[in-house]
């Protein structure tokens, strides 16, 4: 019978239409479920740079919390004097170890932006440790001297009593006190038995400022190894449209910027330029070497003449 033949049809086309909907609200919850992850994951980086920022500010994040905090963007805990004294050991690690000590500290907002140098010293230098569930890796409000990369199992950071997110390996934690000062801003508990890498303060400064001191005096061998030439008030330094092959660096006295837009006009001042400021890098950079700008040197003789006054 033509009847039962169709709705039979029209039943399967309506199963089968029900399949494709099921397929695709299934399809839809596991973006949803994606979705939740990342605005889970931007929560808890938000809530962290908050933590820093509370601290930082001495605005209590809750009407009962006075504690201020004093907050450097420097580690300054470390005497520089005392960096030939600390010894920096290496600890062995598996590929997979390092490799992972690696992304977390590249995937940590606070430590993405070191150096690809320290990072790897960073990683070389932690060393392993291992607690057991329930214990507490770190306490709120204490000063601060480890910074930590979970490599098994799960932490738990609460503050104040409340929890705010759980932590699984792969992920950098303990770097917020180290990094800026200031004392714990959360406690993390161990909810199973964990491994860890860890790396104290003064490892972790020692890196961070020899770094900053190797490059401090390859600036100064450079500045050294520059010649120093005076002039006098009026003298031009660099005449528009000459050879450029010198970037100057006004060490005293002040220099006038001035610009001629075409032969028939007369030069426009644009600048005044003194000490620690530097020109000529302009012809030193482009494709032609040639200079953009006058420069001549203004109230250098005058100032001369104040200080013998
Ligand atoms: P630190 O303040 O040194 O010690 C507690 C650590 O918990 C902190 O560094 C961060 O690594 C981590 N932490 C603090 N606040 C948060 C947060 N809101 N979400 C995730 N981790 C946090």
């Amino acid at each position: 019978m033509g009847t039962l033949r169709d709705l039979q049809l029209a039943l399967q086309l309506k199963i089968e239409e029900l399949r494709q909907r099921d397929a695709l609200i299934d399809e839809l919850e596991l973006e949803l479920d994606t979705k939740d992850d990342l605005i889970r994951q931007l929560q808890i980086e938000l809530d962290r740079h908050r933590s820093v920022a509370l601290q930082a500010s001495g605005v209590p994040d809750e009407p009962q919390r006075t504690k201020r905090q004093a907050i450097s963007a420097e580690p300054t805990a470390l005497d520089p004097s005392q960096l030939t004294d600390v010894t920096l050991n290496s600890y062995s690690k598996t590929k997979e170890s390092r490799e992972l000590i690696q992304r977390a500290l590249l995937e940590n907002d606070f430590m993405k932006h070191l150096e690809h140098g320290q990072i790897l010293t960073i990683m070389d230098c932690m060393y392993p440790t291992s607690l057991t569930q329930g214990c507490c890796v770190i306490q709120e409000g204490d000063d601060g001297s480890t910074v930590y990369v979970l490599e098994e199992g799960m932490v738990e950071v609460t503050k104040e009593g409340k929890k705010l997110c759980t932590i699984s390996p792969g992920k950098v934690f303990g770097e917020l006190a180290i990094l800026y000062n200031c004392t714990r801003t959360a406690s993390v508990t161990a909810l199973t038995d964990i491994k860890l890498w860890a790396i104290d303060r003064q490892g972790f400064q020692t890196i961070m400022m020899r770094t900053g001191l190797i490059k401090h005096s390859q600036y100064m061998e450079f500045l050294h190894r520059c010649s120093s030439t005076h002039y006098s008030d009026g003298d031009y330094i660099i005449r528009q449209g000459a050879t450029g092959d010198t970037l100057f660096i006004i060490s005293e006295g002040q220099v006038k910027v001035a610009q001629q837009k075409s032969a028939s006009e007369e030069p426009v001042f644009l600048n005044t330029l003194s000490k620690g400021d530097w020109f000529g890098e302009q012809a030193l950079k482009g494709d032609s070497l040639l200079n953009l700008f006058d420069l001549v040197v203004e109230l250098v003789a005058s100032k001369h003449r104040e200080h013998s006054g």
